[in-house]
């Protein structure tokens, strides 16, 4: 059951293999990768608790020696010091141009470890071994890398394409359902964006997935990376078509910065609420029916996904400070905020055109909710 996603960039083609048990074959796959036999890999303490024995032996079965750091768990590991701390080790290591440095994590290691294979000796290969549901279905792929700054997250990065990408779908099995279900919420992106068969596929499987469905599983992480790849391929430096990606992650990214990027509000969960912003704003403009955001809530309700502002506990700040957290978002040109909108499931596009009262309208009416 294992499925292979090619990404055929010029120059820099990958492949993103798919399936259980990969990490008892990662040696096999990464070998051919090697120039002597041995790679220096990044975890964090939590991921390295459950699995690092796995892939060392996974790649000791073929003959590769390696180096582990471990590093704290948590968003906050995305930052200056924890780079500096990574390729300070890396050069400790002597990890040299033609070596791989392994990401063995969620999207904080990814984005980090990636990060920092770019800078380091001005760019040596790295291998995603992506853990976590999100990072499986969309940071481990692309080629996205980077950490968060006092001014917002994933201001400082590089695009740095992996050379390979091993998920495998057997760890999602030891992930809190509360993360499972963030990654979820970026399972459900794919199907809004650009395939609304997927999002009819995913209304009928999803409560399977979550309960732990292999095959299952397998199937929603090889469609959604089949679309990234598609998208990467057409827009790797995101000139265009590849903001739709981002679909929920200007409301998103307010909402995580207005709860300090805490556990109050995972990644996943301020994609799915804003998703559902996204919708619900599409909709007042008479973009799309009322009855797509009616149907996107009622899925992300039935998986027991967060939805609303209301879900979010704490305060929250005022309409015009969320609106101002926004203000902040890569995707802002000359000052004007670009939004992700759609004319329905599957059929989201990228606008400036939106006006400022409407998204205060949306914010403040879901707001008074709470
Ligand atoms: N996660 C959005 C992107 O990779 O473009």
């Amino acid at each position: 059951m294992l499925e292979r996603v090619h990404v055929p960039l010029p120059g820099r083609a990958y492949d993103v293999m798919i399936g259980p048990g990969l990490l008892d074959v990662a040696g096999k796959h990464i070998a051919p990768l090697l120039r002597r036999p041995r790679v220096a890999v990044i975890s964090d303490e939590t991921v390295a608790g459950l699995h690092l024995e796995t892939l060392r032996a996974g790649l000791a079965a073929d003959g590769i020696e390696m180096q582990a750091l471990i590093l704290p768990a948590g968003e906050a590991t995305k930052c200056w010091a924890e780079l500096t701390r990574c390729v300070e080790w890396l050069l400790d290591q002597q990890v040299e141009r033609g070596d791989v440095v392994v990401a063995f994590g969620g999207g904080v290691i990814g984005d980090l470890v990636g990060f920092a294979a770019a800078v380091l000796r001005r760019g040596v290969r790295f291998v995603q071994i992506p853990t976590s549901l999100l990072a499986q279905v969309d940071s481990s792929v692309g080629g996205k890398t980077g950490i968060n700054t006092q001014h917002g997250k994933n201001l400082v990065g590089a695009f740095h394409q992996p050379s390979m990408v091993l998920a495998d779908t057997s760890v999602l099995g030891t992930l809190r359902p509360r993360d499972f279900l963030a990654g979820y919420g970026e399972v459900v992106k794919y199907g809004l964006l650009g395939d609304a068969a997927f999002f009819d596929w995913l209304e009928v499987q999803g409560t399977a997935l979550a309960a732990g469905d292999g095959p299952a599983r397998v199937e929603a992480v090889r469609r959604a990376v089949q679309m990234k790849a598609d998208i990467v391929v057409r827009d790797e430096t995101e000139q265009g078509e590849r903001a739709l990606l981002n679909l929920g992650h200007t409301f998103g990214h307010a909402l995580e910065a207005a709860t300090g990027y805490s556990n109050r509000l995972l990644h996943g969960e301020g994609v799915s609420i804003g998703c559902a912003l996204a919708f619900e704003l599409s909709s007042r403009m008479g973009l799309c029916a009322q009855e797509a955001p009616s149907r996107l809530r009622a899925h992300l309700r039935e998986m027991g996904m967060k939805v609303d502002l209301a879900d979010i506990e704490g305060d929250l700040p005022d309409a015009e400070s969320l609106l101002a957290l926004m203000g902040q978002d890569k995707k802002v040109v000359e000052g004007q905020l670009r939004f992700i909108l759609a004319r329905g499931i599957g059929e989201a596009f990228v606008t400036g055109d939106v006006v400022r009262d409407d998204v205060l309208a949306v914010l403040s009416d879901a707001l008074a909710q709470r």
